[in-house]
């Protein structure tokens, strides 16, 4: 997409609609007004939710490392071993399966050599992002120390008991460093030089990293390669590293957006060396940001974005459809991959996802992408973790861009402030679905209709997506109607349901955002359901994210 590059040359320089396939039988048609209808078919599996679908992403970039996550081990801000103790404590609570890290683009400009070994021995160097950074921001935020590295953001990993995902440079550190990063990492103990600088830094036993992601964004920041140029770096950087008895999982950088001539021209050339090398990749990666709200009318990257915090109905539908986009562009890419890859081998990695809005929101004013989640943004998170629990077999992992003081955080944080945002709380309503059984759910109900620049537009009224672990159904859904709760009865096919709770996130005002001051504006409430013969009936609230959790007989 040629207006992100422009951001991001411009930033280096100065600084399916798929809607839900209908091919079941039992809701053949939609209901009238005010009815609604969940048909969960719980012999119809669909696959194992991955845990790793609900991941996030942080970048050296601005407050996301230093003030979010690192505030240093003499800091009177909490903390352990030099990490924000509060942070670690809320990421417990939603069990974060997977951490990438460094960028983005940052991880193209990273040499990880200069965050390891003695900290006041690291180098400084200019962040990939200095030129973008505010006047205010802190000088860290321009030159990085390098006191967060690998040691550190494995400890990280630890603590919160996340898998790490480390991102290679590709654009400007040659192979080598890439197999030897690859060996600080994981050679064992006493093997290495390598394996010896980690135990002097406290570090023994291998961090053990299987997720590598093969440069970043390889069509823009990460050395604007064509498809095929990429494919032909990837297959060199992914050939004969060592794997010192760890399952490596190379994810191949991917399409940006809708870009299916990417993933096409990539595996036209990884084949062109044998259709096996396939098996050789984990995934490919897939960013997707909602950021054109201007309807259509302009595609440049600054004019087209809309504000976090002050917009009318009709915005709040446009980041909720360029948000759903994710389900075409899942099925799409999906199927452009299975042209060459058969037996769809190689998963999607959708490891940037999110609302970007214009700059401006953000709690610490300084930081350069930082924005105020509000409830839009939880029910667009909401929306996204449902697309990927309908599509288990297709998406491996999936990261949220970003975790912290950054663009759809979970939770902002500036010196000893800090606030979980309303996207936090639908993660955490989200996590029960984590390793479940993802069923087949179908969503019946009357379209929403608004005015949109003097025409009617609809969008759909209530959707979202089915899991079962053992006797537990999760059942989780959205209705993205402004003004309009729905009641929907959720009708159960192959089980009855014994008990039956809800858990609500939802405001009087779709504005609703936690801040510093008020950190629980917006938090989930529950509440017990009655039950009539094993089925049970909700009234989803306006603008709303809802799990309901129901215990089958
Ligand atoms: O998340 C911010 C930036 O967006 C990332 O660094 C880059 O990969 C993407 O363009």
């Amino acid at each position: 997409m040629p207006n992100r590059r422009d951001f991001l040359r411009a930033t280096t320089a100065s600084a399916a609609g798929l809607a839900f396939v209908r091919n079941f039988s039992l809701a053949a048609s939609s209901p009238t007004t005010g009815e609604a209808r969940i048909e969960v078919l719980l012999n119809e599996p669909l696959g194992t939710i991955s845990p790793d679908i609900f991941g996030h992403f942080v970048e050296n970039l601005s407050g996301v490392i230093y003030d979010g996550i690192w505030v240093g081990q003499d800091s009177k801000v909490a903390n352990v071993s030099g990490i924000r103790k509060r942070l670690i404590d809320e990421m417990r609570k939603i069990r974060p399966a997977i951490v990438r890290f460094p960028g983005g683009c940052f991880a193209d400009s990273y040499d990880w050599r200069d965050g390891i070994g003695p900290a006041d021995k690291r180098p400084r160097r200019t962040n990939f992002w200095a030129a973008g950074e505010n006047a205010g921001a802190p000088v860290n935020h321009r030159y990085d120390p390098n006191r967060f590295g690998t040691n550190e953001f494995a400890q990280f990993c630890r603590l919160i008991n996340a898998e790490p995902y480390l991102a290679a440079n590709l654009r400007s550190l040659p192979a080598e460093q890439f197999y030897q990063w690859i060996e600080y990492c994981n050679s064992p103990a006493g093997s290495t030089t390598l394996s010896d600088l980690r135990a002097g830094a406290g570090f023994r036993d291998p961090f053990n990293v299987r997720y590598w992601g093969v440069g970043n964004e390889s069509w823009g920041c990460g050395g604007n390669f064509t498809a095929h140029e990429y494919a032909v770096e990837y297959r060199r950087f992914t050939t004969w590293v060592p794997t010192f008895g760890q399952e490596l999982s190379f994810i191949a950088s991917g399409p940006n957006s809708g870009d299916v001539d990417w993933t096409r021209g990539f595996f036209e050339e990884i084949v062109r060396k044998g259709k096996e090398r396939i098996l050789e990749i984990y995934g490919l990666s897939l960013h997707h940001y909602a950021w054109n709200l201007s309807r259509g009318k302009t595609q440049d990257w600054n004019q087209g974005k809309g504000d976090a915090v002050k917009f009318d109905d009709v915005d709040w539908y446009e980041v909720l459809r360029e948000g759903d986009r994710m389900e075409s562009l899942i099925t799409s890419h999906w199927q452009a991959m299975g042209e060459l890859d058969t037996t769809h081998h190689v998963k999607l990695v959708v490891d940037e996802w999110g609302p970007w809005y214009r700059p401006g929101s953000g709690l610490t004013p300084d930081d350069q992408l930082e924005q105020l989640p509000t409830m839009r943004d939880a029910v667009f998170s909401a929306m996204t973790l449902d697309t990927f629990n309908r599509h288990p077999e297709k998406v491996g992992v999936a990261c949220c861009a970003q975790l912290i003081n950054c663009l759809n955080s979970l939770y902002l944080a500036h010196e000893d402030k800090f606030c979980v945002t309303p996207v936090g709380h639908a993660f955490a309503i989200y996590a029960a679905h984590q390793g479940g059984q993802s069923v087949r759910a179908e969503f019946s109900a009357p379209q929403i209709s608004y005015e949109r620049d003097g025409k009617t537009a609809n969008f759909w009224r209530l959707r979202g997506s089915a899991s079962i672990r053992e006797k537990n159904l999760v059942v989780t859904a959205i209705n993205p109607d402004v003004g309009q709760p729905i009641e929907a009865q959720i009708l159960l096919h192959g089980a009855r349901a014994n008990s039956a709770s809800a858990t609500i996130l939802n405001a009087s005002d779709i504005h609703a955002a936690n801040t510093f001051e008020q950190p629980d504006a917006v938090v989930p409430t529950k509440e017990n359901l009655h039950l009539r013969d094993g089925n049970v009936r909700f009234r989803f609230p306006a603008a709303s994210v809802a799990k309901i959790e129901l215990e089958l007989g």
